[in-house]
């Protein structure tokens, strides 16, 4: 299985330099033609102009979110289908920043999950635990039960990507340490034999070979250093 390496833009950047960004992602790419799936999550409304710009490089669009229903009445809200038009093949869903600034439960992870499949998207589901959880020596329960619950029935593996992202590493600098990451997606992998679990949490160029390097790891969910081509190139290079 080739590894994913995903870049999260989240709400940041501009028109220009977006697509500065992308071009820079896929001319690399283009180039080093890596084993790795490069996969771009801009802002919704870059979607149809960087999928152009990443045309036949290989690199793979995402949205960061979607609503569960098909269609409807949802102000501000944007469809599966809607991303599948404008060119993704993935869409993040339940990354820890809706979760808590929406109050996204997994029940409602798993219904976007559902969709996105059902409009023929990978979701790449995210779980994490909080700083107190770990501390508690819950983590591997706590992220667990989110990853069952999360994960639509019936579905096969190779239609999501898990992604392990503890809240407290995210933006922060701080990862858990290699042995912390084994555990936590030996354990996902147990749970849900054959799904492709992803780390994401500080992700940088400089700690993507170890990270990436762990047989456990099937690739990264990066966001800060997404941001930045060099170091977004760098880990396409350490995957
Ligand atoms: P980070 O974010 O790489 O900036 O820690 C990861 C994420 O939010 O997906």
């Amino acid at each position: 299985m080739r590894k994913a390496i995903i870049g999260n833009w989240k709400m940041h950047g501009t028109r220009p330099g977006a697509l500065a960004l992308a071009e820079a992602a896929a001319t690399h790419v283009r180039k080093v033609r890596p084993e790795c799936e490069v996969v771009l999550c801009p802002p919704a409304v870059f979607l149809y102009e960087i999928d152009a710009a990443i045309a036949s490089s290989g690199v793979k669009l995402g949205g960061q979110d979607c609503h569960a229903a098909a269609e409807g009445p949802f102000t501000g809200d944007i469809s599966a289908a809607q991303l599948k038009e404008a060119g993704c093949s993935h869409v993040i869903v339940g990354h820890s920043e809706r979760r808590a600034a929406y109050g996204e439960h997994n029940d409602a992870v798993r219904d976007k999950a559902a969709q996105a499949i059902t409009q023929g998207l990978i979701p790449i589901i995210c779980v994490g635990e909080p700083a107190e959880i770990r501390q508690q020596g819950q983590a591997e329960a706590f992220v667990g039960a989110a990853a069952r619950a999360c994960v639509p029935e019936g579905v096969m593996p190779v239609q999501f990507l898990l992604a392990y992202e503890p809240v407290w590493s995210i933006g922060t600098g701080n990862t858990p340490t290699l042995d912390d990451i084994i555990r936590m997606h030996a354990h996902l992998k147990t749970l849900l034999p054959g799904a492709a679990v992803l780390y994401g949490g500080s992700v940088k160029g400089s700690n993507a070979a170890a990270i990436l390097g762990l047989p456990e790891v099937d690739g990264a969910l990066v966001g800060g250093a997404s941001l930045k081509a060099e170091e977004f190139c760098a880990i396409v290079d350490a995957a």
